[in-house]
Order: structure tokens, then sequence, then C-alpha cells
């Protein structure tokens, strides 16, 4: 089949689906605070993000748990599709990110429905586990990729059975099928794939991405009831 012009342009494609994907004011605003803030540019894509708000809201997730905050834009697309007693718990290891986080649930006005927990994730985790806290309905993977099976080994202790897991950053333009690549998030990403594979609580696909961040793709796994 012949190209047409801009056929590999997955950026101009992106913004073509912008208006479709509609992030709300705040939601705008939190991007541009990260960015002030001079945070690194690592969120979510606003498609993705809008992904993850319309999972949370078609499997009527109330209680959702984040690994990874940033400056919480992922965290308020998620908000915003909870129901009114609904709460995300989201982890976060750097006190800066958490702060900027902060500000953005303050002015979306979703901060009463918001926990940011400062700290290494995997113990945060585990205090959770160990607290016997209620289960959740979702979780978003989305921090240090050398944790990710540990991550999800903790998401399985915490999340309710047919709940949902999302692990972003999966592909890494690749790289991960390579048994020797030596970037660690790689290595992390592949000890994860072992972990969910023939997994009999898990049941998992991938899914491939490309978009204004590159090529890349998202894990995602429901636990069996
Ligand atoms: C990719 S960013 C999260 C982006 C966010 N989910 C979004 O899409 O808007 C990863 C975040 O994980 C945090 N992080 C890295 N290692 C961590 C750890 N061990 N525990 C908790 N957070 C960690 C980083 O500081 C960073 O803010």
């Amino acid at each position: 089949m012949e190209e047409t012009p801009g056929a590999r342009d997955w950026t101009a494609v992106d913004r073509y689906f912008e208006a479709l994907v509609a992030p709300d004011e705040a939601v705008r605003a939190a991007a541009v605070a990260q960015q002030a803030g001079g945070l690194p540019d690592i969120a979510v894509a606003p498609n993705q993000g809008k992904l993850l708000h319309l999972l949370a809201a078609a499997t009527g997730a109330r209680r959702v748990l984040e690994i990874g905050t940033l400056g919480g834009y992922s965290t308020l697309w998620l908000a915003r599709a909870l129901p009114p007693d609904g709460r995300v718990t989201t982890l976060e290891l750097d006190p800066a990110h958490a702060a900027v986080a902060r500000s953005s649930f303050e002015r979306a006005g979703v901060a009463d429905r918001v926990d940011v927990v400062v700290g290494p994730a995997l113990a945060s985790l585990d205090a959770m586990v160990e607290d016997g806290t209620e289960p959740f309905d979702l979780a978003f993977v989305d921090a240090d990729k050398e944790n990710l099976a540990p991550y999800v080994e903790r998401c399985l202790a915490l999340l309710r059975p047919g709940a949902l897991i999302v692990v972003d950053n999966v592909v890494r333009e690749g790289a991960v099928v390579d048994a020797a690549h030596p970037d660690p998030r790689v290595q992390g990403v592949r000890r994860m794939v072992e972990l969910l594979t023939g997994h009999p609580r898990l049941d998992t696909t991938v899914v491939q991405t490309v978009g204004t961040k590159g090529w890349d793709g998202f894990a995602l796994a429901r636990v069996l009831p």
C-alpha cells in the first residue's frame, strides 16, 4: 500500500485526536504546572491519561492505587473517573514531585479524594499490606521499572479479585526483546514479564503504542476471581 504524507507522524496523529480526548482545564493546568516546576517530561500523554480514566470509569473503580505520581497528571485523570466516595492513593519517592502534585489536586478540587504517600513505593506498599488496607479496584504502575515485578506482587496482595493492573512503559522502543540489554529498566520489565507469563492469578495482555511519547506500550492484567 502506498504511504500517505504524514502516515508515520505519530505526534500529528495524536494532535488530530486531541479535541476528542479533551482533558478538562484542571488536567491541562496540571501538565503546565509540572513543566513550570521543572519536573521531567515523563507523564503519560493525554490520550493515555484518558485511557486510564475510561478504564477506571468502565470498571466502576472506587479505590485506585497509583505507583509513581510525578506532578499528578495521570492521578488527576484517574480521580476524575471516581464516584464521590472514591479515592486514589498515589505513591511518590520525591517530595518535590509530591508538592507539585498536591497543588494541582487542590486546584482541581480533588484534594479530598487523593492521598499522596511520600517515600519508596515498596516500603509504602508493604505498610499497606501490613495494615490490611481495604482492597483496590485498579492499579496504575508507573514508577522505577527496576521494581516492576515486586510492584505487581504487592498489587496482588492489595487488589480485589477482578481488579485491573495497568503497567506503563513495557516496550521501551522494542528493547524489551533483548535478553542481554544493559538498561536495568529493560531487565526490570523482563522480570515482570516472566512473573506474569502463565501466572495462575493474572490474565494479561500487552499493547504496543506509538504517539507523542514515541514507541512504547502498556501491560494490562486482570486479577482472576
Ligand atoms: C513516570 S513518572 C510518573 C508519571 C505519572 N504517573 C504520570 O503519568 O503523570 C515516575 C515517578 O515515579 C517516582 N519514583 C521513582 N522511583 C520511585 C520509588 N522507588 N518509589 C516511589 N516513586 C518512585 C519518580 O520520582 C517519578 O515522579
